[in-house]
């Protein structure tokens, strides 16, 4: 692991290194999973655009203020906010926030990484091949009814997570997301060149990008931003922690920007995947777990080639869904060690044991699932977005804010645009889709 001028923080072993972690922890299941249902149904095209510019002026400007926030502090979200602000403010609150949310979300979302992992085995054992919709409707229930099958796989995965995390940053996290990063792209357009020559190709274009402005809402524009919150991993400090690791002589604000566009790129390539293979069927792609575990197995069983098809993309969610488990973990781990002084194995051993704790009855009982999520992605990352956005726009000091922004960037130009949109419009954004989200609006 290399060292810091402070110490012994580590520091990614390069920017590339850093921009394949960060994209590691934003691309995950709500890319492949979430992303292509929501713009079909939310007007296709349109929707696209309002995502594309949600995404360009809410998400990007907070993921850059997260970075900041890391790599100014070098430190974890508790230990940032507690540095950079002092006692008697409340601003550690955030960073606690945070730590939180990582651990409620990785309770969940190792649930469905576990699916995941399950449905590759199910592919490499040729179980899914020639399948009707109720067989496999019936594979996908035999799963989650069966809590031990379940538990298993989720603590598999959670295992998997907690070696990646305690090999070290560089050795573990970096090396890891050097490897499946790049595989997760081939994959996608290997499976991207399969769906081209499908005759449901002009159908699943249509669905995700002909322009339907009827079925543009004011909900969706909120939509699109609570999905690009969620997305680029904002709200629960894993940029702040992954920022605390990258060298204060990087250029932050272009890496930020192709975290960014990396992970949009993946959200629109993962649709192209899914939609022409779904409708070149005649299927309805359907809302949740249904549309990855029931409707595309079922599609992809009757298809010619379908049992490699079906294991490459399982592979792909796997990757997906592990690189954004380790961000979360990461949050915890770092936490621990900075807070009682643990040793990194350690600290993931307890952040583990702990994760484990609630995950295991967020296997076993589907209610968790839905009340765990309204926690997470309507409560915990908008507040804690907005934490983020007020901080570095208006607390943090202003001379070292700029510093950072500008420290060897090619955008140092936009410096006054990027704090106008932090001061003002994202805490506004923000705070609408908060209010929409908890039913107020
Ligand atoms: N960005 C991930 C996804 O789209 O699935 C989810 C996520 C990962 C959220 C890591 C927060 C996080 F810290």
């Amino acid at each position: 692991m290399s060292s810091t001028p402070q110490g012994s923080r580590a520091q990614w072993n390069s920017r590339t290194g850093f921009i394949l972690a960060a994209a590691g922890s934003a691309v995950g299941l709500g890319n492949i999973w979430r992303f292509p249902y929501i713009t079909g149904e939310n007007g296709g095209g349109a929707f696209v655009l309002v995502y594309l510019l949600c995404i360009l002026l809410v998400g990007a400007p907070v993921m850059i203020a997260e970075i900041m926030l890391g790599r100014t502090a070098r430190s974890s979200p508790v230990n940032a906010f507690r540095s950079l602000s002092s006692r008697r403010e409340p601003w550690v609150g955030v960073g606690i926030l945070g730590v939180l949310a990582g651990f409620v979300l990785l309770s969940y979302y190792s649930t469905v990484a576990a699916w995941a992992v399950h449905f590759t085995f199910l592919s490499l054992t040729d179980s899914i091949a020639g399948g009707s919709a109720d067989a496999i409707k019936g594979l996908f229930d035999q799963l989650t009814g069966n809590v031990a099958l379940g538990v298993g796989w989720q603590l598999g995965f959670l295992a998997l997570t907690v070696g990646v995390v305690s090999a070290g940053v560089t050795s573990g996290i970096e090396r890891c997301s050097k490897v499946m990063m790049p595989a997760l792209f081939v994959l996608l357009l290997v499976l991207m060149a399969n769906s081209f020559t499908l005759d449901g190709w002009n159908e699943g274009m249509e669905f995700l990008f002909g322009m339907r402005l009827e079925s543009l809402t004011a909900q969706s524009v909120l939509e699109a931003l609570g999905q690009g919150f969620f997305t680029l991993s904002l709200g629960m400090g894993a940029m702040i922690t992954y920022g605390s690791y990258l060298s204060s002589k990087d250029d932050l604000t272009s890496a930020s920007l192709a975290t960014a566009g990396t992970d949009t790129l993946v959200a629109i390539m993962a649709s192209l995947v899914l939609f022409p293979i779904v409708f070149t069927f005649g299927l309805e792609p359907g809302q949740g777990p249904d549309l990855l575990f029931v409707t595309l197995p079922t599609a992809l069983a009757q298809m010619t080639g379908g049992a490699i098809l079906s294991v490459l993309f399982f592979v792909m969610l796997v990757f997906a869904a592990l690189t954004s488990a380790i961000a979360m973990f990461e949050v915890a781990a770092a936490y621990l060690q900075e807070e009682f002084g643990a040793t990194r194995k350690k600290a993931c051993l307890i952040a583990g044991a702990a994760v484990a704790a609630i995950g295991i009855p967020a296997t076993a009982n589907s209610q968790w699932f839905g009340v765990a999520d309204n926690i997470v992605s309507n409560w915990l990352l908008p507040l804690g977005g907005l934490g983020v956005a007020l901080f570095v726009a208006w607390r943090m000091d202003a001379a070292l804010r700029r510093g950072e922004f500008e420290a060897g960037s090619r955008l140092a130009g936009f410096y006054g645009t990027w704090l106008w949109i932090l001061k003002y419009p994202v805490p506004v954004c923000i705070v609408l889709v908060f209010l929409s989200a908890v039913g107020v609006l």
